[in-house]
């Protein structure tokens, strides 16, 4: 496999809006090809720092074990566990990486767009990742999405996308908005109660449904989201047995859609609030595919990102 006969990916990997059609299209044909016993060591050579100032466990270790099939020195960093808590600030623990040779930091930050403003000063050589940044973008996580409703047979271009849980605070449904619009969907449907509704409504074919019954006929993929608590204060919360009888995805709402349709969770999920465990379990789920294609994915952007490094080995 040649990665420089894919597009290289821009100085960063920001969101969906900073990748051209070309950057995503590499980046889901690439992610399919090194789904392979021996990829290629295309990161020899290569430091990636993984540096989480949130709580993750499926894009942290996605990242890390991309990075390491790839090839790449890499070192881990736990916001909790590191010099931020004696008052550095991330602009100086990003140089003092930099400083270390790293070539690409994977960022994730609780504040939206934080991970913008870092690269907008990054030094020459270094590149960054957003792995999630607050409500903003999760922008591997849509790709990840996408991939998988394509190697699982379901379609993405025409199709129509059910998202339904707790949209406002949500980078992942943020991402995949914009993602799939550029891959052609025909129709996103945004269910979820009026306190996660995201307000403003997002440009292009969006239909919003108060009731998640309504959301399901017709639905070619229904991604279910957990409600962010951590993103969010001042508003009223359901409790879990009221939200799951009225928003949570069990068999009785599964049997509304089309048979073909793909169910979707990024993770982590809540089982018996917003997806009960004999969906999350049962055989139109792809939450793990999901969760296998995110190292692919991962392997596919940290390539295409490393052809832009410029201190080559
Ligand atoms: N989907 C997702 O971002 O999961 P983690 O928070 O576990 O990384």
């Amino acid at each position: 496999m040649n990665a420089l006969s894919q597009h290289p990916l821009p100085g960063h990997f920001l969101d969906i809006d900073s990748l051209s059609d070309d950057h995503i299209h590499s980046i889901l044909n690439m992610a399919a090809q090194l789904d392979t016993a021996t990829p290629p060591p295309l990161l020899k050579g290569r430091t990636v720092a993984i540096v989480f100032y949130e709580a993750s466990t499926r894009t942290r270790v996605s990242f890390e074990l991309a990075a390491k099939r790839l090839g790449a020195e890499v070192v881990l960093i736990q916001g909790a566990a590191s010099s931020a808590t004696k008052g550095e600030s991330l602009r100086d623990t990003m140089h003092t990486l930099a400083a270390m040779n790293i070539d690409i930091l994977v960022l994730r930050h609780p504040q939206s767009h934080t991970v913008a403003e870092l690269a907008a000063i990054a030094p020459p050589g270094l590149k960054i990742i957003n792995a999630g940044d607050g409500t903003h973008a999760h922008p591997s996580q849509a790709l990840l999405d996408a991939l998988t409703v394509q190697r699982n047979g379901g379609k993405v271009r025409d199709a129509v996308l059910t998202i339904a849980g707790d949209i406002r605070h949500s980078r992942v449904a943020r991402s995949n908005i914009a993602l799939w619009q550029r891959l052609r969907v025909k129709e996103i449907r945004l269910a979820g109660p009026e306190q996660f509704l995201p307000d403003p409504l997002p440009e292009g074919p969006i239909k919003v449904f108060h009731k998640l019954d309504s959301a399901l006929p017709g639905s070619d993929v229904v991604m279910m989201l957990r409600i962010q608590r951590e993103r969010m204060s001042g508003i009223s919360l359901p409790d879990n047995d009221n939200y799951h009888r009225h928003w949570g995805l069990g068999v009785e709402r599964l049997a509304l859609t089309p048979e073909h349709c793909q169910i979707l969770h990024p993770g982590p999920i809540n089982r018996n609030i917003e997806i009960a465990s004999e969906v999350a379990d049962g055989p139109r789920s792809l939450i793990l595919e999901q969760v296998s294609n995110g190292v692919f994915v991962r392997m596919a952007i940290l390539a295409l990102m490393a052809n832009q490094v410029q201190n080559a080995p």
